[in-house]
């Protein structure tokens, strides 16, 4: 049995429901067991214990969210070395850039020596306005069915 841990924080939902896609994707296949936790409740057991990961985190201010770094603050020198070589993708939903959180998610996957799988998925859901940001989220069936084949591909690797 494959375990995927999903590692996701979210604040108006988008992150989440791309992370559900990737479980739901990774899901499909019968030998795969998906760990799907929020950050704030993840720790370096799960890393430890999981075979390939998924990052997911909104951009805010530019960088990943405050609680998904939090958890690799808690998490970065109790894993290194000893996750060496295993597969990740990252998922970034952010209101209309997205770069810099998959940079510094790539920086730290760099630094454990994990394997990219492929190219973060950025999705933009373009909210502009303060009640737009702070509006709940709803991710089109493109994107989820992009995040559901990323969740499939780390799935069989
Ligand atoms: C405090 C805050 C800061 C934000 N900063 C950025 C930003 O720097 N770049 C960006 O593209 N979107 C930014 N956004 C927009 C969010 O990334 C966007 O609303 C995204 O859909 C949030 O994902 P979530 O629904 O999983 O919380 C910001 C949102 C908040 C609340």
């Amino acid at each position: 049995m494959k375990k995927l841990l999903i590692v996701f924080h979210s604040m108006t939902s988008g992150t989440f429901q791309m992370a559900q896609a990737a479980a739901s994707g990774a899901q499909s296949e019968p030998d795969v067991a998906v760990n799907l936790i929020h950050a704030g409740e993840a720790g370096a057991n799960e890393l430890l214990e999981a075979d390939g990961y998924i990052f997911a985190t909104p951009e805010n201010l530019a960088m990943m969210s405050g609680v998904m770094k939090d958890f690799f603050d808690r998490t970065y020198y109790a894993a290194i070395d000893r996750i060496v070589g295993r597969p990740y993708a990252t998922l970034i939903c952010a209101g209309s850039d997205g770069e810099n959180a998959a940079r510094q998610i790539q920086r730290i996957a760099t630094g454990w020596r994990l394997k990219p799988i492929a190219e973060p998925i950025i999705v933009c859901t373009y909210a502009q306005t303060p009640d737009e940001i702070l509006a709940k989220k709803q991710i089109g069936e493109f994107d989820l069915q992009r995040c559901e084949e990323i969740g499939l591909a780390l799935g069989i690797y």
